[in-house]
Parts: C-alpha cells; structure tokens; sequence
C-alpha cells in the first residue's frame, strides 16, 4: 500500500486554517488531518463541524479561482480527503454533522464506552469511510473484534490532546501485531499513526506496518514542505 502523509492541522496557523490547508494542498498532498477535541475525552479543545464546512468552502473557491469559471471536473479533481479524527467523549452525537460538513472519513476512539459498531456502522451509512482509533496504552486486542468492519486503524504515538509531543517507540510492537492480523485476514484498510511523527519515526512506522502518516509539527515547521512531503510519500 502506498504511503500517505495526512498533515494535523492542529500545527497549523490557527488564525487562517484556510491558508494552512492551502498549503497541504500545493505540495500535492490529498490527505489532510483534522483533531477534533472536546475538553473532555482530552484535555485541549480544537474546532468543530463548522470549520470543516468553512474549509471545504474555501477550497472550492480557491480552485474555481485556479481555472476557468466552468471547469467543475477540475474542482472535483482537486478535493482534499478529509481525515477527521475525533476525540470526543461521545463522538455518536456528532457524526451526522461532521459527515455534513465534509468529513471524507471519520475516526473514532475505542477507549471510551458507547456503541462502538453501531457508530462506525452509522459512519458508513453517511456515506464516509469509517476509522477506530486507539490510546497509546489500548492493546491492540481491543478493536479486533471491530477490524473486519473498518477503513483505516489508527495507531495513537503519544496520548492525544496536543500537538508536539514525543513519539512512542513502544508503539511499533503494536503496529506489527495489527499489521499481523491484516495480513493473516486479507484486510484492506489502512494502518495510520499520529503523534511525534517525523521522517526518522515514520520510517520506523512503515517498517512495522504503517502506511499512513500524520505530522502536525514536523509538518508545517519543516523547513521545505515539499521536500519533507515526497520523503514521507516515498517511504
Ligand atoms: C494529538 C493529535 C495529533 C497531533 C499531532 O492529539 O491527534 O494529530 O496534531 O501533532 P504532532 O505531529 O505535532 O505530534
Ligand atoms: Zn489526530
């Protein structure tokens, strides 16, 4: 599978989200990152459905004004896979509204207690693909019984809630023992992980399995986002 870098924008520029997505996509990139916090399941609080539409709204502009007035295919063409990550307590509340603003696939934590297939279940009948995500300290047995049923795994590297923290070598065993159970079943979805990725920790990831990449920091304070992006895309 090949390797996809899906920029946080959490390490973007807070004041002009816009210009920072705009950013992700000008260096080719299609996948882009979106934290969602609640102050509650993690102690931070980010933004909300109305800043996805709002970004969403955004892009269409900013294509339509990159070629001709008429050329729809083009603006299509130029959509950005929305990764939308939530972090939330009760993340079975928000799921229509964050399909409805734009959300291309939706991702959600396994640690706390609701109904975790009725919800991935509701993330597809959205018409998203759907994500479960696990806590640094989750073992990966705990969404086994779930991994027939989803788009993408996310592997958390540090615990969630901010963004610059230091990545987790232990989590590797964890990746290798996921990317085991894909193998053995023939399962398609994608192996992502977040947190204190950068070129040296996604290299290690890949080696153990991943093949998604998010990088928040490492990201948007690289000095050359383009060059950083082909070095993650070519791992
Ligand atoms: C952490 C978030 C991450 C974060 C990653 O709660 O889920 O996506 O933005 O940021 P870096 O890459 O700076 O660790
Ligand atoms: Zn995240």
């Amino acid at each position: 599978m090949p390797s996809i870098l899906a920029p946080s924008l959490l390490a973007g520029d807070h004041a002009g989200l816009a210009a920072s997505a705009a950013q992700v996509a000008a260096v080719g990139l299609h996948w882009l990152h979106l934290d969602i916090m609640d102050g509650h399941f993690v102690p931070n609080l980010s933004f909300g459905p109305e800043t996805l539409a709002a970004l969403r709204r955004a892009e269409k502009e900013n294509a339509r004004s990159h070629t001709s007035p008429t050329s729809e295919l083009q603006v299509n063409e130029s959509k950005t896979f929305f990764d939308t990550h939530l972090m939330l307590s009760e993340p079975q509340r928000y799921l229509k509204a964050f399909a409805a603003a734009g959300a291309d696939l939706i991702s959600i934590h396994i640690e706390p207690d609701y109904d975790h297939a009725s919800a991935l279940a509701e993330i597809r009948s959205l018409g998203c693909q759907c994500g479960i995500v696990l806590n640094p300290d989750t073992p990966a047995e705990a969404v086994r019984h779930l991994l027939a049923d989803v788009d993408l795994v996310l592997v958390m590297t540090v615990q969630p809630g901010f963004g610059g923290q230091s990545f987790r070598p232990a989590m590797l065993e964890k990746l290798k023992t996921l990317d085991g159970w894909r193998r053995e079943n023939g399962w398609q979805w994608r192996l992502e992980v977040d947190g204190g990725i950068g070129l040296s920790e996604a290299s290690a990831c890949r080696a153990a399995g991943a093949d998604t990449f998010v990088a928040g920091t490492a990201f948007f304070k690289a000095p050359d986002l383009a060059a950083f992006a082909r070095s993650v895309e070519s791992l």
